[in-house]
C-alpha cells in the first residue's frame, strides 16, 4: 500500500495522468469513461503509480476535449454520473491511489449558463462583467486588442447581439468555444470556492491548475505588442498583459487557503508555461501551489548537456521555494516522446505547435524513451506519467484528416494537426482494434492495428516489456530509501554520459554516447532500459545499488 497516511506524499509521487476519453470505455460508444476507468484500476495499482490525474470530466460540448466546461459541479452523461464518481474515488483510495482532478477555471464552455446568460443580458450588464465583453476598435469592426489565441488567430470574437446585429466582442485565450472569465469579478472567485470545496467535500485529494498563468490581466488589457502571425510563445515573454501577470499569485494564494483548511490538506499542481525555471518559482512558493509541471524538461532535446542544464536550473530554481520539482515527459498536449525521441529534433515545442517535420526511427524512439524513463524516475522530486509511456507507445502520425478533433487543426487552417495523435485510445489486449478499449465496434480515435504487439496483455507476458520495465522501476523508486531524499550528487562523467547518486547507494547512469560503457565497479545492477551485457549500451540507463555486489 502506497504512503496514503502522509501529508507530504505529493513531494515524490508519481502521478499517472488518465486522459479519460482514451483509457477505456465501458459503455460501447468508443468513449472512454469512469466505468472503464474502474474496470481498470487494478492496472494503475499494479503498475506502482501514487496518483492519477483524470483530465475534465465535467459536462462539456467537447470543442477542446472537455476543457471547454459547461457545470463544474457534475460529470458529462458520457463518462458517468456523480455516483460512479464517488465509487471511483472510494476505490481508488482502497488500492492506495490518490485522485486528482482538473477543474479549468481560466474559461467556460460557451454553454456555460454564465455565458449564455451574459450573452443575452446585453452590453454593459452584470452579467457580462463576468467574462471580457468589449466594444471593438475601428468603429467596432477591429477586436479590441492585438492578443491571441492559444490555437490560433485573434484572442477576440465578435457576438450578434439579441436584434441581430454584429455587437461587442468577448476574449478567448483558447478556443471560440472557451470565453475567458474575468478573476477580478467577486463572483467568479466566491463561485469558485464553491467548486473547490464540493470536490474536497467529496474526497478529491487535490487539482490540477489548468492555464494558471492566464487567470488575471492587466487591467485595460492593453495591447502585448503581438506582431501579425505572432506564435502563442508564451515561453519566451516577458511582462505580457495576459500571461504569467503578478496578480495570478492572489487567486492561487485563495485556493491554497482552501485546500489547507481539509486535514491533511489538499495538493494542487500548475500547469503554467512561463519564461524559465525563476518565474515557475513563483508558482509554488510556500503559499500558492504544491507543484507545477516542468516544461523546460518536456521540451528539452535528447541530449546530455541539455538534460543536465534543465535538471541543474529546475532543482536551483526550486531549492529557495522549499518546493520539489517535478518530471514530465509527455501529455495530452505533447507529440509523445517515444517518437520525439526518434526524429532529428528530439525537444518537444508543447501544446500542438508544429515540430520540424522529419522521418521517425521508432526502434531508436522507444530505445530512448525506456531510458528516459529511468532517468526521469531516478530524479529528486516527483514524476507524471502519461497514460501509455508505459506500453512505450509512440504518437499516432497518420490519423486520416475526418478523424481529426483537436480545435488547432480547423484553427490553423488546417495546418497543423494539434494533439490527437498522442490522444489515441489505450490498446489492452486482443490481436486488432479496439484492442479491448471498447466493446463496441471502434474507439473514438482509429487505432494503428500495429498496436496489437503493445497491448497491456502482451506485454504483461513479457519480462523485457517496456510496461515491465515502468513496473520495476517504479517497485524500486517506492522501495528504496535513498529515492525518497531530495540530494542529487553528478558523477565525473564524458560529456555525452549522464551519472548521479541519489543518497549512499543509489546510481543512475544513462549512457548517450555512441559506444557501450563499462559499468563495472559501479555497483550492483537493480534495473537497465537495455541488456547491459558487455556494458551499458548506446542510449540506454541503469540503476545500481552502489556498495553491493560489482556488475562488473
Ligand atoms: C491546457 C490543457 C489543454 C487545453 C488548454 C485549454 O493547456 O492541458 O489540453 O487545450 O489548457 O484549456
Amino acid at each position: 500500500m502506497p504512503r496514503m497516511q502522509s501529508d507530504t506524499w505529493w513531494r515524490d509521487a508519481v502521478v499517472y495522468e488518465v486522459y479519460l476519453r482514451s483509457f477505456a470505455d465501458s459503455d460501447g460508444d468508443g468513449t472512454g469513461d469512469l466505468g472503464g476507468l474502474r474496470r481498470r484500476l487494478p492496472h494503475l495499482a499494479d503498475l506502482g503509480v501514487d496518483a492519477l490525474w483524470i483530465t475534465p470530466w465535467y459536462p462539456s460540448p467537447m470543442a477542446d476535449g472537455g476543457y471547454d466546461v459547461a457545470d463544474y459541479c457534475d460529470i458529462d452523461p458520457r463518462f458517468g454520473t456523480l455516483a460512479d464518481a464517488d465509487a471511483l474515488l472510494a476505490e481508488a483510495h482502497d488500492l492506495g491511489l490518490r485522485v486528482i482532478i482538473d477543474p479549468v477555471a481560466n474559461h467556460t464552455s460557451e454553454r456555460h449558463p454564465w455565458f449564455r446568460a451574459a450573452l443575452a443580458a446585453g452590453p454593459g450588464s452584470v452579467e457580462r462583467s463576468r467574462y471580457f465583453f468589449r466594444d471593438g476598435r475601428a468603429g467596432g469592426v477591429e477586436p479590441p486588442n492585438d492578443w491571441i489565441s492559444a490555437f490560433g488567430g485573434p484572442a477576440w470574437s465578435r457576438v450578434r447581439e439579441a436584434d441581430g446585429s454584429p455587437g461587442q466582442w468577448y476574449l478567448h485565450l483558447f478556443a471560440p468555444e472557451q470565453p475567458d472569465l474575468d478573476w477580478d469579478h467577486p463572483g467568479v472567485r466566491e463561485d469558485f470556492d464553491a467548486v473547490l470545496r464540493f470536490w474536497f467535500d467529496r474526497g478529491i485529494d487535490g487539482i490540477r491548475v489548468d492555464a494558471a498563468p492566464a487567470m488575471a490581466k492587466v487591467t485595460g488589457l492593453p495591447d502585448a505588442g503581438h506582431g501579425p502571425g505572432a506564435l502563442f510563445e508564451s515561453r519566451t515573454w516577458v511582462g505580457n498583459p495576459h500571461w504569467d501577470v503578478e496578480e495570478v499569485h492572489d487567486i492561487l494564494r485563495r485556493w491554497r487557503r482552501i485546500g489547507d483548511s481539509y486535514e491533511g490538506g489538499r495538493l494542487f499542481v500548475t500547469e503554467a508555461v512561463v519564461n524559465g525555471p525563476e518565474r515557475l518559482s513563483r508558482y509554488v512558493r510556500p503559499d500558492e501551489m504544491h507543484t507545477s509541471f516542468n516544461f523546460d524538461y518536456l521540451t528539452s532535446p535528447w541530449d546530455a548537456r541539455a538534460l543536465r542544464a534543465v535538471i541543474d536550473a529546475s532543482l536551483a530554481a526550486l531549492e529557495p521555494v522549499g518546493a520539489p520539482a517535478t518530471w514530465v515527459l509527455s501529455s495530452h498536449d505533447e507529440t509523445r516522446h517515444a517518437t520525439r525521441f526518434g526524429r532529428a529534433h528530439t525537444g518537444g515545442a508543447f501544446g500542438g505547435a508544429a515540430l520540424p517535420a522529419s522521418p521517425t526511427d521508432l526502434v531508436l524512439g522507444i530505445r530512448r524513451a525506456r531510458a528516459a524513463a529511468l532517468l526521469t524516475l531516478a530524479l529528486p522530486g516527483s514524476a507524471y506519467l502519461y497514460q501509455g509511456e508505459e506500453l512505450g507507445l509512440p504518437e499516432v502520425e497518420d490519423l486520416p484528416d475526418e478523424a481529426l478533433q483537436d480545435p488547432t487543426w480547423e484553427r490553423s487552417g488546417r495546418t497543423v494537426r494539434g494533439r490527437d495523435g498522442c490522444r489515441v485510445p489505450l490498446p489492452w489486449d486482443g490481436d486488432r482494434p479496439p484492442f479491448g478499449f471498447t466493446d463496441g465496434e471502434a474507439a473514438w480515435l482509429p487505432q494503428p492495428p500495429e498496436w496489437a504487439t503493445r497491448t497491456v496483455a502482451v506485454q504483461l507476458a513479457d519480462p523485457a516489456s517496456t510496461l515491465s520495465l515502468y513496473r520495476t522501476a517504479l517497485q524500486l523508486r517506492r522501495s528504496l530509501p535513498d529515492m525518497h531524499g531530495t540530494s542529487l550528487t553528478w558523477c565525473a562523467t564524458p560529456d555525452d554520459v549522464l551519472a548521479f547518486d541519489r543518497g549512499p547507494e543509489f546510481r543512475c547512469v544513462v549512457n548517450f554516447s555512441a559506444g557501450r560503457l563499462d559499468l563495472a565497479g559501479q555497483g550492483r545492477l537493480l534495473v537497465a532500459s537495455e541488456s547491459c551485457a558487455g556494458g551499458l549500451p548506446p542510449d540506454a540507463a541503469a540503476w545500481l545499488l552502489r556498495g553491493a555486489v560489482d556488475v562488473g
